[in-house]
């Protein structure tokens, strides 16, 4: 009889892709590994920097497709959220660059943050987290989110028990860890939200068409502009390193708090050190064309606004009593104007958002995919659910 067959995993219509995602393949044991060009370049140590033809850093892969695709809903569910408004896609929307298109994000009760949402792409590769680098890991950054007053405002003890109740959620963790993985716990949830950001890959832009050798991809003023890049001149390669456009340390480069705002000390408070007074962490390019407004608060609205910056003199911003170490490769590179177009026409080649998550049709909480959004509502795309 019928009846009696037992259930699916996708009880209410939900089931976890058995796929990895695009741009991973899956090897015998059932993880996803990632496969780029860049894996043909060896890596960066003694190769200097801006070179086209260097490699990755190490990066987080090896999840499971059934994983990163819990992750996925995790994401786009607000009953991540104390009071099921919210979702991480709330302010890091796949059609706002996986970021929220505010120069301050706007917490759970419409409270301004003091910091802006960093794009998510190529975090895989990332070994700090947050503009102030005081997570070391996807799953240590995640706590900061989830539990903040301000911005997810959630608990623990909340968090499983929403989670736990839930019609579908327990067989969808039982699908991704197995089936003697035992009640849900936070390590799980971490997981899986850290293989789905791990599977936000961007490194078929334009930019890298040309670094694997095809002439054609970038026009004259491109390439001028990459070669401003990295000039020593402008010296924009010694901290935005290719291939990720990151060093992934922290730099003060003095860049000005929005009118009437307080100095952010950033990674001074990390690290304990007066000379990193202002020091942030150098954020990656990838995908910046999509992801104004710029820097951790947001001041400047366009990308020739940021390349002026760098070009009106070092510390020009800095107020006169402000104990500020600028980083050495912060300099006055008196560019000229056609050299600034360059380099904001080389910053949009960088943009390549083929591998954007699909968002759910809806989540397994019933609630809206998205939560509220920066925009009126989050576009689903791709198959349902
Ligand atoms: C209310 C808005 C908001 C929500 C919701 C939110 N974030 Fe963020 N996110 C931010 C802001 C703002 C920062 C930067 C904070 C800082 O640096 O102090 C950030 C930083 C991050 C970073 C660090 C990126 C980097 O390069 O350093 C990651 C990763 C991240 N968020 C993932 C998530 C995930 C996953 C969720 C859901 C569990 C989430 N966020 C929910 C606003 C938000
Ligand atoms: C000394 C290291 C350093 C150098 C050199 C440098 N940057 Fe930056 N860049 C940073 C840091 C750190 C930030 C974040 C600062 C903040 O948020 O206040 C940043 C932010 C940016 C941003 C905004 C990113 C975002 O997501 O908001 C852009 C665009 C940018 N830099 C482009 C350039 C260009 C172009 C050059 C060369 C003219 C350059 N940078 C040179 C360290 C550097």
């Amino acid at each position: 009889m019928l009846l009696f067959l037992a259930l699916p995993a996708s009880a209410g219509g939900f089931r976890l892709s058995e796929n990895c995602p695009p741009g991973f393949e899956r090897l015998a044991d059932d993880v996803c590994r990632m496969v780029t060009l860049y894996d043909q370049y060896g890596s960066l140590r003694g190769r200097g920097v801006g070179g086209t033809r260097t490699g990755l850093p190490p990066r987080r892969d090896g999840f499971t497709a059934q994983q990163i695709d819990l992750g996925r809903y995790l994401f786009f569910d607000p009953i991540l959220s104390a009071d099921g408004s919210v979702s991480c896609a709330s302010c890091h929307d796949p059609a706002l660059g996986l970021a929220d298109g505010r120069g301050r994000s706007t917490g759970l009760h419409g409270e301004t943050l003091s910091r802006g949402a960093p794009t998510l792409w190529n975090s895989a590769f990332l070994s700090r987290f947050f503009w102030d680098a005081r997570a070391e890991s996807l799953e240590a950054q995640l706590p900061g989110p989830l539990y903040a007053a301000g911005e997810m405002g959630n608990n623990p003890d909340d968090l499983l028990a929403a989670l736990r109740n839930n019609a579908e959620y327990p067989a969808l963790f039982r699908a991704a860890f197995g089936a003697g993985s035992g009640p849900i716990d936070t390590a799980q949830v971490y997981t899986a939200l850290a293989a789905f950001e791990a599977s936000l890959i961007s490194l078929n832009s334009r930019y890298d068409r040309y670094a694997h050798g095809d002439h054609n991809a970038l026009d004259a003023e491109e390439i001028a502009g990459l070669n401003v890049f990295r000039s020593f001149v402008a010296r924009c390669a010694e901290c935005h390193t290719p291939p990720l456009f990151t060093n992934q340390q922290v730099a003060v480069i003095g860049t000005p708090e929005p009118e009437g705002l307080p100095r952010d000390i950033g990674a001074q408070a990390t690290f304990g050190s007066p000379k990193l007074r202002g020091a942030f962490k150098v954020p990656t390019l990838r995908n910046i064309a999509r992801t104004a407004p710029y820097m951790h608060s947001g001041r400047f609205e366009t990308l020739a606004e940021v390349v002026a910056f760098y070009n009106d003199g070092r510390g020009h911003a800095v107020p006169e009593d402000e104990p500020l170490q600028l980083h050495w490769h912060i300099v006055s590179p008196e560019l000229a104007a056609h050299e600034l177009d360059q380099l904001v026409a080389f910053l949009g080649t960088l943009t390549d958002e083929r591998f954007l998550p699909r968002v759910p049709t809806r989540v397994p909480s019933g609630l809206t995919p998205g939560g509220r959004s920066a925009r009126a509502a989050l576009t689903p795309t791709g198959e349902a659910p």
